[in-house]
């Protein structure tokens, strides 16, 4: 594998979930009904790259993250791991690619102690050889993720939310992934711990030179911390590109609607108006063309027929918008 070959590629990956059957459903047998999740995303992560993911709750981040793990299993598309197969890859890659849970209370073992929770992850892996090897690692761990090794003895409840998210860092970093999907590691906390928690994934990449998927619903947390970040809408992307191109020359109006909604530092300079009117479509019942013509304020008649492809506005930024060039001229900020 070089260098600028993608750690991770995935190619038009798709997941529908069936609900389930009220009882009056079954009785008129009707089939079930299925909610898609996931519409063709492909993507791609360099070793080392933090990509940021963003959108609205019920966009399909999480399933994103799930079917990259393997928690979920894809109704279609293909991933590639390292340039070889994902399947033939099956175990390396299960140990390679670890998640990091927005709520790490209900991930952590309760009853077990943090030392012996990272010592039965480094022994469940193969990882270190005898209790001494796995004694020394675990202090390592810890102190990797800004814990003391006094931390060992304690139980989950009696250290902070912060705190605890670092552990299930550490958990994660017990195995030497080369990508951690973090899935909204921060949302559950304080801005001030958030802030923490961020520092220490940017740190960890530095050092570690680890790749991060970094899921968030606000484009502000993922801003500092991401070399590039996909908008999802609906279970698709509908924008990519480095961090800088996204939020200097947004180009789909959902983008640019959610840019127009971060709050100014500056108070006299605060956005009138939420930049995006109306409710998510029912993903039940999604809109014919355009996932977002329904709430789009450039929408033309054929949005409402086509569904548009991600089209590439320049090398590492494309949109999937048929009147993208309108959009850039509006000013979001002063709608009333
Ligand atoms: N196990 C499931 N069964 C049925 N629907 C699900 C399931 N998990 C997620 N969904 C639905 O799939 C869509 C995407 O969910 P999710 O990936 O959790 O979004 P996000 O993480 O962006 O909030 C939502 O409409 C959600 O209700
Ligand atoms: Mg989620």
């Amino acid at each position: 594998m070089s260098a600028s070959s993608p750690l991770l590629e995935i190619s038009h990956v798709s997941k529908a979930y069936a609900l389930d059957h009220s009882l009056s459903d079954m009785l008129a047998r009707k089939p079930r009904a299925r909610l898609q999740a996931l519409r063709n995303v492909s993507l791609t992560i360099k070793p080392g790259e933090i990509l940021g993911v963003v959108g609205e709750s019920g966009c399909g981040k999480s399933t994103l993250g799930r079917c990259i793990v393997g928690l979920d299993k894809p109704d279609q598309g293909s991933f590639a791991w390292q340039g070889g197969g994902f399947d033939a890859d099956r175990h390396a890659r299960a140990r390679q690619i670890q998640m990091v849970f927005q709520d790490p209370y209900a991930s952590l073992n309760p009853r077990m102690t943090l030392g012996a929770m990272l010592d039965e992850v480094l022994k469940v892996h193969g990882m270190t050889a005898d209790a001494a090897a796995r004694s020394r690692r675990i202090d390592e761990l810890l102190l990797m993720v800004g814990l003391t090794p006094a931390l060992r003895e304690r139980l989950p409840h009696a250290i902070s939310g912060g705190q605890r998210q670092r552990i299930s860092i550490a958990r994660a970093l017990a195995v030497e992934p080369r990508l951690l999907i973090a899935d909204e590691p921060v949302s559950a906390l304080d801005a001030s711990v958030q802030a923490q928690i961020i520092n220490l994934l940017a740190d960890l990449r530095a050092k570690l030179g680890i790749a991060i998927l970094f899921i968030a619903h606000d484009l502000n947390v993922v801003r500092h911390i991401s070399d590039r970040i996909a908008v999802m809408y609906l279970g698709e992307i509908v924008e990519i590109a480095e961090t800088e191109s996204l939020f200097a020359e947004p180009r789909h109006p959902y983008t640019r609607g959610l840019l127009a909604a971060i709050p100014m530092p500056d108070p006299r300079i605060r956005t009138q108006a939420p930049g995006i009117e109306g409710e998510v479509p029912d993903p039940l019942a999604p809109p014919a063309g355009c996932g977002f013509s329904t709430r789009c304020p450039f929408v033309l008649p054929a949005c409402r027929a086509e569904h548009p492809e991600l089209i590439p506005e320049g090398s590492e930024h494309t949109v999937r918008c048929l009147n993208a060039a309108a959009s850039t001229e509006f000013d979001f900020t002063h709608r009333t």
